[in-house]
């Protein structure tokens, strides 16, 4: 009984850690770099101006949608499951803020 109590103590104080939302930085770090550092499966090089400014002229709402349904080479929410929209968006106005 003891132990149990004390497992369900540890519990409630480890969930609040472990559920605690990623920042866009992490996001970005986490899950987008994997692909857009190198270029990987040609997503746009997270330097490479050319390559963003067609996209960054659609907006940032424009660029958040097609993260979230994914296009070519990158999977939906860009591999983020548990990343919801406002994250994701976050997420694309780090990525894109060296380019503008
Ligand atoms: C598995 C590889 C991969 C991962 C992971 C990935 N991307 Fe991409 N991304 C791509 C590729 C490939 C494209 C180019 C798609 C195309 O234009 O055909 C792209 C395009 C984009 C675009 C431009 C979309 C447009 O308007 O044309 C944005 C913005 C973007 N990614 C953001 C992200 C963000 C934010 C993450 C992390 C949450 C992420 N990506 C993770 C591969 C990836």
């Amino acid at each position: 009984m003891k132990l149990r109590n004390c497992l369900a103590l540890a519990g409630l104080l480890v969930a609040p850690l472990s559920l605690q939302a990623m920042t866009a930085d992490e996001v970005v770090q986490n899950h987008c770099v994997a692909c857009h550092q190198a270029g990987l499966g040609g997503a746009p090089k997270l330097d490479d101006k050319a390559a963003w400014s067609p996209r960054i002229a659609k907006g940032v709402d424009a660029m958040t949608q097609i993260v979230l349904t994914g296009k070519g080479a990158m999977p939906p929410k860009g591999t983020c499951g548990s990343c919801d929209e406002a994250l994701l968006k976050s997420a694309v106005e780090v990525m894109t803020a060296p380019m503008k």
